[in-house]
């Protein structure tokens, strides 16, 4: 049957995949009401459409950090995905390339950094971990710079890993035939099977969680590569980002799989843009399934928003044809969606364009005076 949307990619992965790489993928913390929230809150979140304004040239480009891209969605940092399909990260790779956009590689991919670098050009931005022993972060952010990434997205959500209780009931593990390839070298790209999750364990015994904002001006003295903080929530933090020299932020909750019961990422966004003044830009990830979230997103004041569960799931179903359906799908419903709403170009794009939970009543008749 022919797939007419980014969300039917779920239910084939299902099929395909082995049930402890599914639900590793799929899965979010604890109740996982974080997780249905990042799609609630966007259905809540309702089009104010102009008319009649000339919708014949729809122009999607956008800058990152400089950087000129088709549209403004990105692919964020997704673990593992060779287990997905056998080309994995590669495959991801190539797809967000021929789609003219970014692709962010996980510091726990199956691929290195040199590896996805030889699959040809592209603008790509390595997630990063903070390791314990931080000679291993030194050299890892040194490669990714060698290999051509453009920027460093620090993930500041994970001190310890958020409980997805499947990969606790499944014993989640990376696949023996598989490793961490960035840290093959460095002896740290096996995931030994625990008592629960193989993969808590790992973050608990290498991941730093003394890490701080002192370490944000620590990694701008180890590289050049501007940094996008991943995992920011609040004005408060977004302020001091902005302090610390973040070159952006995106408001993530790493999918809902870290701490359960905050609020859903396009919740957030509006008191994050408020908070940065516009000195730094804003990213969105979490829950973005349809072109109407894309452009919801823009409209709170996103610069652009990043899929994580699309390309793993279309990935596991199709590879690399997979991943470029996906990103080809949500571009044409973007595009459908700026026609529909009368907006020519991103910055078109505006506050006025959507009407929030939140909004106090507009234009509303006003009660009528008693006599
Ligand atoms: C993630 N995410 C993630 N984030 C990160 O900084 N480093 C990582 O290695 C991973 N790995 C990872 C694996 C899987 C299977 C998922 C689903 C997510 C979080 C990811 O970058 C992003 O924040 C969310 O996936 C966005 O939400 P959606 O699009 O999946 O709803």
């Amino acid at each position: 049957m022919e797939i007419t949307n980014v969300t039917e990619y779920d239910a084939i992965a299902k099929q395909k995949l082995p049930k402890m790489v599914y639900d590793y993928y799929a899965s979010g913390a604890e109740d996982q009401w974080t997780l249905q929230e990042n799609r609630n809150a966007f259905a809540r979140i309702l089009f104010r459409p102009r008319i009649l304004i000339d919708v014949s040239k729809i122009d999607m480009t956008t800058t990152v950090l400089g950087f000129k891209i088709s549209m403004p969605i990105m692919v964020a940092p997704t673990a593992m995905q060779k287990m997905a399909h056998p080309d994995g990260e590669y495959a991801t790779a190539r797809a967000a390339s021929a789609a003219g956009t970014i692709m962010t590689l996980s510091s726990w991919a199956t691929s290195s950094v040199e590896e996805v670098a030889s699959t040809g050009p592209g603008i790509r931005f390595f997630q990063l971990y903070v390791y314990k022993n931080r000679n291993v972060v030194e050299q890892l952010v040194r490669r990714a710079e060698r290999a051509g990434f453009k920027a460093i997205a620090l993930t500041v959500d994970t001190p310890r890993l958020g409980r997805r209780e499947s990969d606790i009931k499944n014993r989640f593990t990376l696949p023996p035939n598989l490793t961490l390839k960035n840290f093959e070298g460095l002896d740290l790209g096996k995931m030994d099977e625990a008592a629960d999750s193989g993969l808590a364990s790992y973050v608990a015994g290498q991941i730093d969680r003394t890490l701080s904002w002192k370490d944000v001006q620590w990694l701008q003295t180890i590289t050049k590569l501007p940094i996008l903080v991943k995992g920011v929530l609040t004005g408060e933090d977004a302020r001091i980002a902005v302090q610390a020299g973040a070159a952006g932020i995106i408001v993530s909750n790493h999918g809902a799989r870290q701490l359960d019961y905050v609020p859903a990422t396009i919740s957030a966004l509006e008191e994050v843009v408020k908070a940065t003044q516009g000195r730094i830009p804003v990213f969105l990830d979490g829950g973005v399934r349809r072109g109407t979230d894309v452009f919801k997103a823009l409209a709170l004041g996103a610069s652009g928003i990043f899929i994580g569960r699309p390309v793993v799931f279309s990935l596991a179903a199709e590879g690399e044809a997979g991943v470029r359906k996906v990103l080809q799908m949500l571009r044409d419903e973007f595009e459908l969606t700026m026609a529909l709403s009368g907006c020519r170009s991103l910055k078109e794009i505006s506050r006025n364009h959507i009407t929030t939970e939140w909004d106090t009543p507009r234009d509303s008749p006003r009660p009528l005076a008693r006599l």
